[in-house]
């Protein structure tokens, strides 16, 4: 097997895939408030999807991500999950969700193979969420963790996903991190990054990780924090036993040193970072007949120039052509 190295010596092991970037939500953090979705004809087919994964699978990929937008508003993603799982060298597929449809879909989703899958929280106060999400969907979220766990997810299958931005829910970090505990379930905080739609990103919005470990620290005593190579965030065991918490320092402590990630959006555009400028095009070879050794070799090209880390602490720094939610996070 060939895997794709970068020129820093990092291989490319996890593929996340964007399946729309739509969404029925509106995160503050995520999307612009109006957006303009990408033209629909111009979406990657599942086939096209699946076909760019085995081809990756077979360069050294072993894990895939479905992220959105919201993956779920794609019509039968759980067949979506049963082809992926059919692909031979996966050996784990995750799922990031708003949570809001997992009622109807999770069961569905875990007969079909789907290993893990991570809701986003950022607030257990309806009014709070309804400013952050621009929707009033505290209720459904919660309900979606439920059924998720109703289906089997449980344990190390499901995490929270907790973004926090300075004057909308830094003062919840302890009681979010308290329902958590009661609750038996691993959350992550996630430092605010500038890839969201309506540009509003400035550093006072960014509450950073040491702030919010500090703030969990007030409430419940933590051991030191590891962060195992690969992974994006830092963990930290409750000093008492009863479980743990991630952080995601993505700007103030950046991880791109050992980065294993690569993405697809749902257009079918490549990316090796989260925060590169913009993607290589694979739908249109895809769509005029190239052979699978011509979309790996369009993949190992770009894993070749990734970049070597982001620049949103640079003053030259320049957001990527596209909102979070058409990258996939
Ligand atoms: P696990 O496999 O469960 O650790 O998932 P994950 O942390 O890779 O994925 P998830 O979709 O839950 O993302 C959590 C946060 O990390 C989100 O805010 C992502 O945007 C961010 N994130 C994921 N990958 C990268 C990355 O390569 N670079 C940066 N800067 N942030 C990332
Ligand atoms: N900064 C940090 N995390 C973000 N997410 C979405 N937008 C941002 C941002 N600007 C998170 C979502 C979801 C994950 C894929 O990315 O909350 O959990
Ligand atoms: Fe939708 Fe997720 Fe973005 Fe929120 S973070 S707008 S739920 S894609």
């Amino acid at each position: 097997m060939n895997a794709w190295v970068d020129n820093f010596g990092r291989t490319a092991r996890k593929l996340r895939i964007s399946v729309t970037d739509r969404c029925n939500l509106r995160c503050v953090y995520c999307m612009p408030e109006h957006p303009v979705w990408m033209p629909k004809k111009e979406i990657l087919t599942f086939e096209e999807l699946t076909r760019i994964a085995s081809i990756a699978a077979r360069h050294g990929v072993d894990r895939l991500r479905v992220t959105g937008g919201e993956p779920l508003l794609r019509k039968d993603l759980s067949v979506f999950i049963n082809m992926l799982k059919g692909i031979a060298g996966i050996r784990e597929i995750a799922l990031t969700t708003n949570g809001l449809l997992l009622p109807q879909q999770a069961r569905a989703l875990y007969a079909a193979g789907l290993d893990r899958v991570t809701v986003s929280v950022d607030s257990l106060h309806r009014e709070r969420v309804l400013k952050l999400a621009r929707r009033d969907v505290r209720d459904g979220v919660l309900a979606g963790i439920e059924a998720a766990r109703a289906a089997g997810f449980e344990g190390e299958r499901l995490k929270i996903n907790v973004v926090v931005m300075r004057g909308r829910n830094e003062e919840e970090v302890g009681d979010i991190t308290a329902w958590a505990r009661e609750q038996n379930l691993h959350l992550r905080f996630i430092e605010f990054m500038p890839l969201e739609g309506d540009k509003i990103w400035s550093r006072s919005l960014l509450v950073p990780a040491e702030e919010i470990i500090s703030r969990v620290k007030e409430r419940f005593p933590l051991n030191v924090g590891v962060r195992k190579p690969g992974e994006t965030a830092e963990t930290y065991s409750f000093i008492d036993g009863k479980g743990s918490i991630g952080v995601i320092a993505s700007v103030t402590q950046a991880f791109c040193g050992d980065c294993d990630r690569v993405r697809i959006t749902a257009d079918g555009g490549f990316r090796t970072c989260l925060f590169a400028a913009s993607g290589t095009d694979l739908r249109g070879p895809l769509r005029s007949g190239v052979s699978d050794e011509g979309l790996a070799e369009y993949m190992k090209m770009a894993v070749s120039r990734k970049n070597r880390g982001h620049l949103v602490s640079d003053p030259a720094f320049q957001r990527p052509d596209l909102a979070m939610n058409a990258i996939g996070g």
